[in-house]
């Protein structure tokens, strides 16, 4: 909308008990996506929400549904994130078996399909899957939580990551520890969406806290 880069607050931030209304709330604050933090307490040491919750969401607003599956295994499960109405399923590089297969899968359930790669992987896993994917998520935090720090070390993987990229239509999203302040070093980097949540849902009002993130002035 106002330029800068695709802003998708995590609703992992959000209070449960209003989710309807805070989904509808970043809505009308000018959010491009909505990311959806699936967890399961196997894989990552947490437990947030599954498809019928997502389902139950989806006729809330018409923004894009950008579902981060944290989640081990993760495809016995594709089929009814798929049906539940999510946009885009990203799936983490270490939570697979057959990281080509599961990309396989959530094309045939007609989906667009990501891959999550933790700080400590190299970013070399997702070079020959690069055609089966629209974006790389690269985690600049361990993944399980809200409000961690930013790991400065995932910068240069950014460059790293879009140099292997290319021309391809690929983009880049960012998650964890993204404020006003680290947003400008991973956008410098080549990542053009940034998903957070604290620096959202614990700094109303939604609006500004979105335009901070895209670097406009706060009267935006
Ligand atoms: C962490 C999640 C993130 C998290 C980011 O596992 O994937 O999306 O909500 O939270 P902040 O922006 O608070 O670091
Ligand atoms: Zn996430």
């Amino acid at each position: 909308m106002s330029g800068g880069p695709i802003i998708a607050p995590s609703i992992l931030s959000a209070d449960f008990a209003r989710l309807g209304e805070e989904v509808k709330a970043i809505d009308a604050a000018g959010a491009d996506w909505i990311h959806l933090d699936v967890m399961d307490g196997h894989y990552v040491p947490n437990i947030t929400f599954g498809p019928d919750i997502i389902k139950a969401l989806r006729p809330v607003t018409k923004k894009f549904f950008d579902t981060h599956l944290m989640i081990s295994p993760v495809d016995p499960y594709l089929e009814a994130f798929a049906k539940a109405g999510c946009d885009r399923l990203t799936v983490h590089a270490e939570a697979v078996t057959h990281l080509d297969r599961t990309l396989q899968e959530i094309g045939a359930q007609g989906k667009k399909a990501g891959v999550a790669i933790n700080p400590a992987t190299p970013e070399s896993v997702v070079e020959y899957v690069l055609d089966r994917i629209d974006l790389v998520l690269v985690m600049s935090v361990n993944p399980g939580f809200g409000g961690q720090s930013f790991i400065p070390a995932v910068v240069d993987k950014i460059r790293r990551v879009k140099a292997l990229i290319g021309p391809r239509p690929i983009t880049i999203e960012v998650d964890g520890g993204i404020t006003p302040d680290t947003a400008p070093l991973v956008t410098k980097a080549g990542a053009s969406a940034l998903v957070a949540g604290s620096a959202v849902f614990h700094r109303p009002p939604y609006d500004r806290a979105i335009a901070a993130l895209r670097g406009l002035p706060a009267a935006a």
